[in-house]
């Protein structure tokens, strides 16, 4: 069965839909937005990776990371993916960000590494990965007043949703954008060319994989973020889904 073709869970309010490739601005974006609209943020790139964090961690490579899932890999994956419980933490007065829980255990300061953003483009492009995590997604975001940022969201998980973008920007600025989160976190960065690789060769596999590939729904509105600073694009998503929604 298609997953585009899945039964929609019904939602209980506006949602609000943000997509795009790596390093675009998708969370930095949606987190302000959350924050001013007092809507509700599911970053749904965080359960692939925690699904890639999990099957990493089992077969120790968390530090050589993985070039290319075997069939047992990707049965595995879908069995970690039905299996987890995965649940979002947000108490913005004890953590300043989401925390992510796996069966219970806080794995968010483990889940934003190079070879777990790897893995995780890779266990997401499993069709029974995707398949296993539709419905939570489907539940997380169909709670109304939520934005929901990830590849998929405008065209398969909230084909439904009140308000959709696809934010896009030049690799240059991207893989300059990612080297600027490296050095403020304090950890070793890459090269520059080695960020651009990393983010070619992660589009690639996300714009062709045969399900749900990235792509911009025929509905989103589409902004390139390269020429805007953060304030600049909030600014103007915040207009648009406020004359959208008429808030
Ligand atoms: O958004 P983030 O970079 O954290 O996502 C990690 C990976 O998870 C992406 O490269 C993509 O392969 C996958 N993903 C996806 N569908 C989503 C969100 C993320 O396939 N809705």
């Amino acid at each position: 069965m298609k997953l585009e073709s899945l039964l929609l869970i019904p939602k209980k309010g506006p949602v609000v839909a943000i997509d795009g490739p790596a390093g675009t601005g998708k969370s930095s974006a949606t987190k302000r937005l959350a924050e001013r609209l007092g809507f509700v943020h599911v970053d749904t790139g965080a359960l692939y990776r925690a699904i890639a964090y999990a099957l990493l961690s089992e077969k120790g490579w968390l530090e050589q990371g993985v070039a290319e899932l075997s069939p047992d890999d990707e049965l595995r994956a879908v069995e970690i993916s039905k299996t987890s419980e995965l649940r979002f933490e947000r108490n913005p007065k004890k953590n300043p960000a989401n925390r992510i829980f796996q069966n219970g255990k806080d794995i968010t300061s483990f889940i934003r590494t190079p070879e777990v953003s790897m893995a995780a483009s890779k266990v997401s492009a499993v069709p029974g990965v995707r398949k296993a995590l539709y419905g939570l997604q489907r539940t997380m975001g169909g709670q109304g007043k939520t934005i929901l940022e990830g590849r998929d969201i405008g065209t398969v998980i909230f084909p439904d949703a009140d308000v959709k973008f696809f934010l896009t920007a030049s690799v240059e600025e991207r893989a300059k954008r990612r080297l600027a989160e490296f050095e403020a976190s304090g950890a070793d960065a890459p090269s520059f060319e080695e960020v651009k690789r990393q983010i070619t060769e992660r589009d690639q596999g996300d714009m062709s994989r045969a399900v749900a590939p990235l792509k911009k729904a025929h509905d989103a509105v589409e902004l390139d973020t390269s020429r805007y600073t953060l304030d600049e694009v909030v600014d103007w998503m915040e207009k648009e889904i406020r004359s959208r929604l008429k808030t």
